[in-house]
């Protein structure tokens, strides 16, 4: 496998790219910062591009610059699941390109998104030249396994309540939430919410009045207000 080459010493200083802040980057040397920058592709998409679809096959790992990008499945059944809703400095495309697989779900703007992608070859070169790389992608991997078990979990044992209280939690956890003075604040339709809690519409609208009779959240047209965190999080562990 050639090596890639940095620029010549006499290039002048550049301005290292935000898309580098990514933890998938995290500890590498300046050098290879430099080759990352040298191979990295700006793309900007508009609200509901199709970055690529489930089963295309997998040519670059995509970073994250701006905007908000839904990972999404569609089950034999024809519904869609959404995965989880990604914003900076998250990095997805790496299961397709490591592997050598096809896409394991499908990428969508929802918003306009600013990425910078690193092309399969690229991105194998690299690893194998910067084992802190191939480690980074090892740990991001990692804590994926960890919150899909937690997720599992949940999402299994949990009552309608439970999962949209956890799906609510995550949008905060993930900065998917906005914030109003203060008070978080969730912006999806109630059928956005069902897509993430694997539940139909229906579910999730009544799940939202008893959350909202409980006085953990407060629900307004297309807006939900978490008014009460730590209720949600007792909610979602039982304990209320
Ligand atoms: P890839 O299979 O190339 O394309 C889809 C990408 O979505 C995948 O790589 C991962 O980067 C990402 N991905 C797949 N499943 C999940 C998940 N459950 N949670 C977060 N990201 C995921």
């Amino acid at each position: 496998m050639t090596q890639l080459q940095p620029q010549p010493a006499s290039a002048p200083e550049r301005t290292p790219s935000p898309a580098l802040e990514a933890p998938l980057f995290e500890g590498l040397e300046r050098r290879a910062l430099d080759l990352v920058q040298d191979v990295m592709r700006t793309r900007r998409y508009s609200p509901g591009d199709v970055l690529f679809r489930e089963f295309d096959p997998s040519d670059a790992v995509y970073v994250m610059r701006s905007g908000v990008v839904k990972l999404s499945k569609v089950d034999l059944a024809g519904h869609e699941k959404t995965l989880t809703l990604l914003r900076p400095p998250s990095v997805f495309g790496e299961m397709g390109v490591i592997g050598d697989y096809p896409r394991s779900a499908s990428a969508t703007a929802a918003g306009p998104v600013e990425v910078s992608l690193i092309f399969s070859d690229d991105f194998e070169r690299l690893m194998a030249q910067f084992p802190a790389l191939a480690l980074n992608v090892n740990r991001m991997l990692a804590d994926r396994l960890r919150s899909m078990d937690v997720e599992s979990q949940i999402l299994s044992y949990q009552d309608a309540q439970g999962r949209v209280a956890y799906v609510l939690l995550r949008l905060v956890r993930d900065g998917i939430a906005s914030e109003r003075d203060g008070v978080p604040l969730v912006r999806l339709t109630h059928q956005e919410l069902a897509n993430l809690a694997g539940t139909s519409r229906e579910t999730v609208t009544r799940a939202l009045k008893t959350l909202d009779h409980e006085g953990v959240i407060a629900t307004k047209p297309k807006e939900i207000l978490l008014v009460d965190v730590i209720g949600l999080e007792e909610i979602l562990h039982d304990v209320r």
